[in-house]
This record gives structure tokens, C-alpha cells and sequence, in this order.
């Protein structure tokens, strides 16, 4: 199925950025794009047992470890999540993209280390 959010065709034309107010960010990290190359494989479909985004229930207990622990894991590699989503080549930077929530905006909650 396609089509769910919007601004997936947008990354042909370079800086389809979200555009909101993320001036506070500082780096121009496509996050959504890399998580949408490396980690949605499983995070979309739950593969390997991997925790799907947006599944309230699955993410619950690992929030309450704190976004750094969280993506502490993600960069280091956890039980079937591999280090860096199996991309050695991302930076600490782009995972940290990769993992904020994102992709939601008008969704009303700020949802710490949960996709
Ligand atoms: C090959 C499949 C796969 C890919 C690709 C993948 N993940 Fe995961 N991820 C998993 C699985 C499986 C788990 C659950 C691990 C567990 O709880 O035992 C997981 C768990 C996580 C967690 C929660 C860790 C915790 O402590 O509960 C985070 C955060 C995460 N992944 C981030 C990412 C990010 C960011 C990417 C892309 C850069 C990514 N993943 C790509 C399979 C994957």
C-alpha cells in the first residue's frame, strides 16, 4: 500500500524537507528519507520481530527507556535490530534523523523515542 504520507514522490527534487519548524535542527539530515532507504524495511512491516511505527503497544515499554537508550540501540545494535539499521555507512547524525519521529506532523503528539 502507498500513498499514506504524503512527500515520498517529493525526494526526486532535492530539499523536500518537512518544512516546518524544525529550524531548531540545525543539520539538513533527510531522516525520513534514510529511514525510509534502511530501516522501514522492518519497522514498516515488523520483520524479524522489529517493533512497526506507529504501533502504540509495541513501542510503550521501549519509550520508557528514554529516546538516548533507544537510539542507543539502534546505532549499536540490538537482540535482531542491527547496528545502524545494517548501513555502516550512516553517522551517529543521520540515525538520530532516521529515528525521530517524523512524518506526522499534524498527529498533535510529540511522541519522545516512538515512531
Ligand atoms: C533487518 C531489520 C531491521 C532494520 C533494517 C532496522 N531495524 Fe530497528 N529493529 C529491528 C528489530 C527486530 C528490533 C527489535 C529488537 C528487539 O527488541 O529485540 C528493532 C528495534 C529498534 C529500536 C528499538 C530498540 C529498543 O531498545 O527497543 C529502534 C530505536 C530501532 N530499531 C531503530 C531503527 C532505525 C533507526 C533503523 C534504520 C536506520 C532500523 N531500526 C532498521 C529490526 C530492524
Amino acid at each position: 500500500m502507498q500513498g499514506e504520507d504524503c512527500g515520498t514522490a517529493a525526494s526526486a527534487s532535492a530539499g523536500g524537507d518537512s518544512g516546518s519548524d524544525s529550524s531548531g535542527g540545525g543539520d539538513d539530515i533527510d531522516g525520513a528519507g534514510i529511514y525510509n532507504n534502511v530501516c522501514m524495511a522492518c519497522h514498516e512491516t515488523g520483520a524479524a520481530g522489529a517493533p512497526i511505527r506507529g504501533d502504540e503497544a509495541a513501542w510503550a515499554d521501549r519509550v520508557e527507556q528514554g529516546f538516548a537508550t533507544l537510539l542507543d540501540h539502534s546505532i549499536n545494535g540490538f537482540n535482531a535490530m542491527p547496528a545502524r539499521g545494517g548501513n555502516p555507512n550512516l553517522s551517529d547524525a543521520e540515525m538520530e534523523a532516521a529515528y525521530r519521529p517524523h512524518g506526522r506532523a499534524g498527529d498533535g503528539r510529540s511522541r519522545a523515542g516512538r515512531w
